[in-house]
């Protein structure tokens, strides 16, 4: 099977590519760096020509919902064209637990981006198209924090999410991207947590930034639950405390 993972230098896509060639897969690796940009589209027909499966893990982080919107709706436009042109026989997006709902992302300009990027696959792919939706990582904490920091203080936003490892998420994503599955696909982590809370302990473990702000961004759905899923949903199995010693073991037992 060959498969072009889109967004395969990033936090996800390295992994999944990584499972999928595990798996015997023949994986084409994209992204801007190895002249694939599924934005302005350069390279994109190429690396999709003969592909069976596309799994598409590109990302602009950005919370001005114009540029979000503008981005993820143009690479999914763009992918499906590629993806209509080459006689794949699915594309996964990777997507955000409920991410789409008006009432989740009327003040989160990134999540509207989201919203855009599921409603043009829908319209352009029909049933060809899996939404793989995950809630938070737990390595959002640390990329928050190393975007949002000033010297000693560090600032994280209040989310009550159900949270997970990434890699926890590849391993399930590789196995849609092989196997197939429903239309919608929900993936969420063994418990509910703050993602400031998250924020608090990573910083603890890495001993930076020394202090962690909690704020109130995004409007009250997001620190209220919202974030959860609704219905059903694929439980991982790495705790938030086994990740962190995975991840800090230096710090364990600190
Ligand atoms: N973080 C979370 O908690 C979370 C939860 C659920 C879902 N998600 C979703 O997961 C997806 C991936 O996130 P991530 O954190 O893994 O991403 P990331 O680490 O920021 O990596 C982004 C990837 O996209 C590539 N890329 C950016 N612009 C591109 C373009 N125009 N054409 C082709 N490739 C492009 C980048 O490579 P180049 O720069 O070389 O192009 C890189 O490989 C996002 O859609 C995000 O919304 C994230």
């Amino acid at each position: 099977m060959k498969i072009l993972v889109i967004g395969a230098s990033g936090g996800m896509g390295r992994l999944v590519a990584d499972r999928l060639e595990k798996a015997g897969a023949d994986v084409v690796r994209a992204h801007r760096a190895v002249g694939v940009d599924a934005y302005t589209g350069a390279g994109l027909a190429e690396a999709a020509r003969g592909v069976d499966v596309i799994v598409e893990c590109a990302n602009n982080i950005t919370q001005r919902a114009s540029k979000a919107i503008d981005f993820f709706g143009t690479v999914a436009a763009n992918v499906s064209e590629a993806a209509r042109d080459a006689g794949v026989q699915r594309v996964v997006c990777l997507s955000i637990v409920n991410a789409a709902q008006p009432q989740v992302n009327s003040k989160m300009g990134y999540y509207q981006g989201k919203a855009r990027q599921e409603e043009v696959y829908r319209r352009e792919l029909g049933d060809r198209v899996i939404l793989f939706r995950t809630t938070q990582w737990f390595e959002l904490g640390a990329t928050m924090l190393d975007s949002m920091s000033l010297g000693p203080v560090g600032v994280m936003a209040h989310m009550l999410s159900r949270p997970l490892a990434v890699a926890d998420g590849a391993d399930l994503l590789a196995d849609v991207a092989l196997n197939g599955g429903a239309a919608v696909v929900e993936v969420a982590g063994p418990a509910d947590l703050d993602m400031l809370d998250v924020a608090r302990e990573i910083a603890r473990r890495r001993g930076t930034p020394r202090w962690v702000l909690g704020i109130n961004f995004g409007g009250k759905v997001i620190r209220s639950g919202a974030l959860r899923p609704d219905g059903a949903f694929e439980v991982t199995a790495t705790t938030f405390g086994q990740w962190l010693d995975q991840t800090y073991p230096a710090a364990v037992g600190a």
